[in-house]
């Protein structure tokens, strides 16, 4: 399968002066991913994002988005088709929340009824009320503004968005609200996002893929998982312990689903030559709607593998197959258990968790 990129950095680099800000980065954002590039205060991260729609020029290198090298295309067109979410927010003031959204529409001479419609969806697809609109920013919250700020960038429907900490400037829970909020409105707008974070817990949760600068240079490239496993010293101090576990919030558990489980339905009886069985220590019993009724111990079947359904115990507190590998392993320490029965929303029986395997994950057996 080829992937799409939608934007290339080819060994790019900044210079003021004698200072080199940005030093021969190198990296690809494929089409609909969220990439995220986070490093300490000053090593880079706005510089390299404003040179992706040349608010900057770069010193050297290339530049592609969408496959054309940024210095064959009109500056001020390629700004209005890439979405700029700034640092600090940047609402205009003295602009009402309808003037600031629309004010791409505007300065590309869309009718007054068209930058109204605009304003209107976009307020709403980032979960603010209409009447918001004729508000000016200092009348919203600084979560609000953060919202306004989104729905300004999306205004000119572009394909590709930058995200310069657009949450950086709200209390922790909002913080997360917004995320979240990112999140799910990306499964229906499927932009690609180039986001600029320096906060670890954050470029986790929202990043497919993550860039770790430090003083101008990428040092780290890869998905939450290859960044928790790297041995660099720095990457390390710079995200912290605890960060393998907080990579497991990322994960579903129905990537460590064991779906090969020894089943019996409740009118049969155990096959105990079923290679199957290998390696198992119980069998679960599910009736004919395939839910499980529970398991048995294999040392507690009769001889000939027949069982009465006063042998069978039930299953511990099910879960299903969304919830993350963190929150399973949490489920199981929790409850003193080495695994975790998983069904879907109908109940049926989809197999269960191995706290073994969670390990694995950590470990990168199966990772
Ligand atoms: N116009 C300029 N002239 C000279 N140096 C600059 C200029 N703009 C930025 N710099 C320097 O370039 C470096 C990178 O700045 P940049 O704004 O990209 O950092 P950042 O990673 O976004 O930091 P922060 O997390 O604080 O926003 C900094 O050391 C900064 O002082
Ligand atoms: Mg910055």
């Amino acid at each position: 399968m080829t992937r799409e990129i939608s934007v290339e950095l080819q060994k790019v680099s900044k210079l003021y002066g004698q200072d080199k800000v940005v030093d021969e980065v190198s990296f690809t954002v494929e089409k609909g991913e969220i990439f995220v590039l986070i490093g300490p205060s000053g090593c880079g991260k706005t510089t390299t994002l404003k040179m992706i729609n040349q608010l900057i020029p770069h010193t050297s290198g290339n530049i592609l988005v969408n496959g054309i090298d940024v210095a064959e295309l009109d500056a001020v067109e390629l700004r209005r088709s890439i979405g700029y979410v700034i640092q600090y927010i940047g609402l205009l003031p003295h602009l009402t929340i309808q003037e600031n959204i629309a004010f791409v529409l505007k300065l590309t001479k869309q009718s007054k009824k068209m930058q109204k419609e605009k304003a209107e969806e976009l307020i709403e697809t980032v979960g603010l009320p209409t009447n918001y609109l004729t508000r000016y920013p200092r009348e919203l919250s600084g979560g609000q503004q953060q919202r306004v700020g989104v729905a300004r960038a999306l205004a000119a429907n572009p394909d590709i968005l930058l995200m310069d900490e657009p949450f950086g400037a709200v209390d922790p829970l909002t913080r997360e609200q917004l995320q979240n909020e990112l999140l799910r409105l990306q499964e229906t707008i499927r932009k690609t996002i180039v986001f600029v974070t320096h906060d670890i817990q954050e470029a986790f949760k929202v990043g497919s893929r993550i860039g770790i600068l430090k003083q101008g240079k990428l040092v780290c490239l890869g998905t939450p998982m290859e960044i928790v496993k790297t041995d660099d010293e720095f990457v390390k101090s710079f995200i912290g312990q605890g960060a393998l576990f907080e990579v497991l919030d990322t994960i579903e558990v129905s990537r460590v689903l064991e779906k090969e489980v020894p089943l019996v339905s409740e009118n049969e009886k155990v096959d105990r030559t079923a290679d199957i069985l290998s390696g198992w220590d119980n069998v679960f019993v599910v009736n004919s709607d395939s839910k499980c009724l529970g398991y048995i111990p294999l040392n507690t079947l009769e001889p000939d593998g027949s069982f009465s359904k006063g042998q069978i115990i039930s299953l511990p507190a099910s879960s299903t197959p969304d919830i993350s590998v963190k929150f399973a392993v949490e489920k199981m320490l929790w409850e003193g258990r080495t695994w975790l029965p998983i069904v879907d929303e109908k109940d049926g029986f989809k197999g269960i968790v191995l706290f073994r395997s969670c390990a694995d994950l950590l470990a990168g057996d199966r990772g």
